[in-house]
């Protein structure tokens, strides 16, 4: 099947300074019109997915690759992860440090599960973390970056600004009040993703995160997660093709296992824009699964397809989500930093919309 190809990307759901805004969007139009001049010369949806996802790791403006959060002990720890909706494959790394691209581990891992079974019959990994996953990245000749270029000096100030907050609440006893709360955490996270339906029909994803600031040492999120970061399958008899790319808090994401909750629930109903938001108002919002937290951070991008027509959905509970799209048959990228409108609530209200690609 040869059809129209499109391309999707997100620089999260978080909170975007409007002062950076136009940096933000020109980053989804250039990772967007990378994709498609691919696409447009025959490249693979993989192939095209992760060339899209280094533009985004390697921008110092995203908490993904080199200016990713810095971890409580000041030190860059990466998830990421890939799925291949022709054979399902996965592949993901978490708690990441010292390789310039993780996505490209990642995606190695989901190349090599597809060479078959290791010697002896042993079965190829699909997830690898810390030192693990490093040593299988230097195997497999992975870039590794050189010490200390992949934390930017924004990234360090925030580590201060926050380690130095941490302090004051351990001398004081004082738990920060639930505004401030609410307005830190979407502060405090956002991730990258991208999704590519080639000109075959091939549909993949993938997401990449540096995670939450001053996490844990060894905390992997949902960018790392089977079934949460990223979900993709072809168009297969009379199922749609679908792919999604998920962003928020990645504790809440892996306890609703959002990015194959809201594929699924697409491919259940008729009009995706309805599904998105059933998952997202049912299965997130209102999740028993999160009935302890105040508030729920999170937010998707997903593209679904027939043989004629791919659809765009975004959707987030943040402050904002910024993200990028075209298909083969547009001139140009368009890209939307959407924001809660005034009057709402980050962490509770949703906002969510699409958009329609013609595919033949
Ligand atoms: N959104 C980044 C994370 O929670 O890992």
């Amino acid at each position: 099947m040869t059809t129209g190809g499109v391309i999707a990307v997100h620089i999260g759901a978080g909170y975007h300074s409007p002062t950076k805004e136009g940096d933000y969007k020109r980053l989804c139009k250039v990772a967007c019109a990378k994709g498609i001049d691919m696409l447009q010369s025959s490249a693979s949806s993989l192939v095209t997915l992760v060339s899209v996802m280094k533009i985004l790791e390697d921008d110092p403006l995203t908490n993904a690759g080199s200016g990713s959060n810095l971890t409580l002990h000041g030190t860059v720890e990466c998830d990421a992860s890939i799925m291949d909706g022709k054979g399902r494959m996965f592949g993901a790394v978490g708690a990441l440090q010292g390789i310039k691209n993780p996505i490209e581990a990642a995606n190695c891992l989901l190349g090599e599960q597809l060479k078959g079974k290791l010697s002896m019959g042993r079965v190829p990994p699909c997830f690898l973390v810390s030192n693990g996953a490093r040593q299988f990245a230097r195997d497999h000749g992975i870039k590794e970056a050189l010490p200390g270029t992949m934390t930017t000096e924004n990234a360090l100030k925030s580590y201060k600004k926050y380690k130095r907050q941490l302090s004051e609440c351990s001398v004081n006893h004082e738990a920060p009040s639930a505004k401030k709360r609410q307005e830190e955490s979407c502060l405090l996270m956002d991730t990258v993703g991208a999704i590519c339906l080639d000109t075959n029909g091939n549909i993949s994803s993938a997401v990449s995160s540096g995670g939450i600031v001053l996490k844990h040492p060894g905390r992997v999120g949902h960018a790392a997660m089977f079934g949460c970061g990223c979900w993709s399958e072809n168009v297969k008899d009379d199922k749609v093709g679908i792919a999604c790319s998920t962003t928020g808090c990645g504790e809440q994401i892996m306890r609703t296992n959002l990015a194959q909750k809201c594929c699924q629930n697409v491919q259940a109903k008729d009009n995706p824009i309805e599904a998105v938001q059933e998952t997202f108002t049912q299965d997130f919002k209102s999740s028993q699964l999160l009935c302890n937290d105040s508030e729920k951070l999170g937010g998707a991008l997903l593209v679904s397809y027939d043989q004629n027509n791919a659809e765009l959905v975004w959707a987030h509970t943040t402050e904002s989500m910024c993200f990028g799209y075209m298909s083969t048959r547009d001139k140009s990228p368009k890209v939307k930093m959407s924001r809660l409108p005034s009057g709402s609530k980050c962490g509770e209200s949703l906002c969510l919309g699409g958009c329609l690609f013609k595919l033949s």
